[in-house]
């Protein structure tokens, strides 16, 4: 079986390829490396002893949909392609937009083409704006997002719901999101944004290597334990794995449409980050409390029980892992 994964050597991306290669199925991926590397091919096929068939390109650019569609039969697409900072999108609504949501319909209109209907989906716990209870279930009210980011993401699943209704050939699978963080055991894939990160891991990981003097808290008069925001951090090799019981769900349901929470259920703050990154590690993080980051919530963490129950699916590895390993890899310089 065949699978398409667009952004194959972003954060997420890259680690579900080696899942997938591990899990024996051809993969055929694009990636136009806004915010990845090329060597991230290399890594993987040193981590799997397999290649992807690549691509290098943009979901925009509909030749090269074309081109990967009439090359390779393709039976299931993996879409991961997004710009994905908060704060970042604040700042760029338009690029977010055309990025996050025109790609995704430029995307549909080739699978429709070429008769592929099987499409598990990269969205966002962003979508759920200010959640007012927690655990945040798939049954939670979205909207109410408060930037573009969790905006854009929030578009798509009503373009992929309409979708679903008006095609009953197609199956989709949403995937939800929480906090991805850490890295591949093998230290030879991680989280490794280009310029400055925006999210919170790589940015203590920077501390840690000194490339960065110290971590900006942003905020600590938050409504949670000690001020500060409160995630559901899931390490990044349990997400990756979650796709492959995704493609499962897919080839095994008459359901057109599948929404599903990927967390660990547990909420931990910036400061409980900080402190288990230090001691995971032995190594100091100086930081320095800061003005709120516009669009951030007091906290959000996921009720993953659907997920769990239908999907077979559930987070093994906790905060010290992710800890240890986004620090491990980011000690590592390619
Ligand atoms: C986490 C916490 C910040 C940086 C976003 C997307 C989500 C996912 C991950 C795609 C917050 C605080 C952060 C810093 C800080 N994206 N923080 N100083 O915004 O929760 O989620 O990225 O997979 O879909 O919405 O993640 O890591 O930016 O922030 O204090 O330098 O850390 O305020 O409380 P976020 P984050």
């Amino acid at each position: 079986m065949k699978v398409f994964v667009t952004g194959c050597t972003g954060y997420i991306g890259s680690h579900t390829c080696v899942e997938l290669l591990e899990a024996g199925y051809e993969v055929a991926g694009l990636d136009n490396f806004s915010n990845s590397k090329k060597s991230v091919l290399d890594r993987i096929k040193e981590i799997t002893n397999k290649e992807i068939k690549f691509y290098e390109g943009d979901m925009l650019d509909k030749n090269i949909l074309e081109k990967i569609f009439s090359e390779n039969k393709i039976d299931i697409v993996i879409d991961f392609a997004a710009y994905k900072s908060v704060g970042d999108s604040v700042q760029k609504p338009v690029e977010y937009y055309i990025n996050n949501v025109s790609s995704v319909l430029t995307l549909l209109s080739v699978m429709q083409k070429y008769n592929v209907k099987k499409l598990l989906f990269s969205s966002s716990a962003t979508v759920y704006g200010t959640p007012e209870v927690m655990p945040i279930t798939e049954e939670a009210k979205v909207g109410g997002t408060t930037n573009p980011y969790g905006t854009s993401k929030l578009y798509v699943e009503g373009i992929l719901k309409d979708l679903a209704y008006a095609d009953k050939d197609f199956k989709i699978c949403v995937f939800r999101y929480f906090n991805p963080v850490g890295a591949h055991p093998s230290y030879l894939i991680g989280e490794d944004p280009l310029g400055v990160p925006a999210n919170l891991m790589p940015y203590i990981c920077k501390v840690a290597t000194k490339e960065l003097p110290y971590l900006n808290v942003f905020g600590n008069d938050y409504n949670t334990l000690d001020g500060t925001g409160v995630r559901d951090y899931i390490h990044v090799v349990d997400l990756a794995k979650a796709h492959i019981n995704g493609i499962e769900k897919l080839n095994n349901t008459d359901k057109n449409l599948h929404i599903y929470n990927l967390g660990t259920g547990k909420g931990y703050s910036v400061l409980e980050m900080v402190k288990t990154f230090e001691k995971v590690n032995n190594i100091k993080i100086d930081y320095r409390i800061v003005e709120r980051r516009e669009g951030d919530v007091d906290e959000c963490y996921a009720d993953s029980s659907l997920a769990e129950k239908e999907l077979n699916w559930y987070a093994t590895l906790g905060l010290e892992d992710m800890c240890r390993d986004a620090y491990n890899f980011s000690l590592k310089k390619y």
